[in-house]
């Protein structure tokens, strides 16, 4: 039996990294007031329908999409800020002090194609602030993933931005674009074509050369902004340069979810493949409302972990700290030995013990590869306290080796 496709296990020594991800993440949002939430695994399918977006890949066919059996339909989480203003709404955080700031370390589900940095559970680090249209929400948002991502180590970033203005104004440039594409529909791609009417706005996505190529004298959505958008927009960038966060004003950016408004950006590194996005969001003013609550604005971003740490190439293993391993000479010493490994461990220490019946060479050996700090051998009536930095030995009662090696530990 395998793991499903796209899956994998994450093992002992790859913990290291992945705990360093969530600490720095835990430590650099919450150092902006940024408070954790966890929302459930799997949500009814209407959620991300309605808050995805009907004509999106991630919907149309990404999702793990089940019948609990009870007639309901329900779905593998594809991404967070959907469930995020689920619970905003349902909990009534309306009625905290606005905006409401919320981070969140979970595992998504989609089914993509595999492939090298794309995986169907991957994990995410996402951080949403809603209740505030403040240009300086989008600023610091996107400040604290450039933060995130250098502290980690990501190499090769890149931050592009971009504003996809009101609804209204979208409306009316969809109709501008649409004409366009029509009038060039003979020169693009199937996948373009056949989204002319549900979703044009991909077309700046497509990865079909020649579409491309008509795509450069396309209408671009920023030159339609409307006064408001133009001014949030430009408030945002200002703050952005005040902190000496570099940016690329990219028109043609398009994100794969519907709930976008204003603001849009992604973090890309090149140390990574064809899967190059690091991390992403925006502002989505009007998903609260499309999801029936009042009108509410919100902005947010995600980072996938699985994407950090390949572009942080980061590949140290993880050793548990020990600082006592304790060996015994014979059968009749192995009781002492457990009592002993207990007291070190109420006594504060991380303690192992040996368990599988090693010769007293093969003990010595073990103690060594899990980098113990001191070796207690117990013996008939005595036991030898090795220091494993020094190699000194001292001949100490069992009742006082954890008193002596936490004595070590002070004065070395
Ligand atoms: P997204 O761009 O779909 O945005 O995903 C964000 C990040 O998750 C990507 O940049 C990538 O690092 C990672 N990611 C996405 N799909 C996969 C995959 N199949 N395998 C591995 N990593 C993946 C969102 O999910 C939005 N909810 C972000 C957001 C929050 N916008 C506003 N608030």
């Amino acid at each position: 039996l395998k793991a499903p496709k796209g899956t994998f296990d994450v093992l002992p020594d790859q913990q290291a990294a992945r705990e360093r991800v969530a600490e720095a993440a835990q430590r650099i949002l919450e150092g902006a007031g940024y408070r954790r939430i966890e929302t459930p695994t799997f949500e009814s399918t209407e959620l991300f329908a309605r808050g995805v977006g009907e004509s999106t890949d991630i919907v149309q066919k990404e999702m793990y999409t089940f019948d609990d059996g009870g007639g309901r339909s329900l779905t593998l989480r594809p991404e967070g800020t959907a469930p995020v203003c689920r619970a905003y709404l349902e909990q009534g955080m309306h009625k905290l002090p606005q905006p409401v700031k919320l981070w969140y370390l979970s595992s998504f589900f989609r089914k993509e194609r595999p492939q090298a940095g794309r995986f169907r559970q991957f994990w995410q680090i996402g951080a949403e602030a809603i209740g505030s249209d403040d240009p300086a929400v989008d600023a610091e948002l996107v400040a604290l993933l450039s933060t995130l991502l250098q502290d980690l180590g990501v190499e090769g970033t890149r931050l592009r931005l971009g504003s996809l203005g009101s609804p209204q104004t979208r409306v009316e440039y969809r109709e501008l674009l649409q004409r366009f594409l029509r009038e060039h529909e003979d020169e693009l791609g199937a996948d373009t074509r056949a989204r002319i009417d549900t979703n044009p706005l991909r077309a700046f996505d497509a990865k079909d050369e020649r579409t491309q190529r008509v795509m450069e004298g396309a209408p671009k959505l920023l030159d339609h902004l409307s006064t408001e958008d133009i001014e949030h927009f430009m408030a945002v960038r200002e703050m952005l340069e005040a902190v000496d966060i570099d940016y690329e004003v990219d028109p043609t950016l398009v994100r794969g979810l519907d709930y976008y408004a204003r603001t849009v950006f992604e973090f890309t590194s090149d140390a990574l493949g064809a899967q190059s996005g690091v991390g992403g969001g925006g502002r989505y003013d009007g998903l609260i409302e499309q999801l029936g609550g009042p009108p509410t604005p919100g902005c947010g971003w995600a980072a996938g972990i699985e994407r950090i740490l390949l572009a942080a190439n980061d590949a140290r293993e993880s050793q548990l700290p020990v600082d006592l391993f304790i060996g015994f000479e014979s059968s009749a010493q192995r009781r002492t030995a457990f009592e002993l490994s207990m007291d070190a461990r109420r006594a504060g220490m991380s303690a192992q013990m040996e368990l599988a019946g090693r010769s007293l060479k093969g003990q010595r050996k073990q103690a060594d590869r899990v980098g113990a700090r001191w070796l207690a051998m117990v013996g008939a009536g005595t036991t030898t306290l090795r220091d494993m930095e020094s190699g000194q030995e001292a001949e100490v009662p069992p009742e006082r080796v954890v008193a002596q090696a936490m004595r070590g530990f002070t004065t070395s």
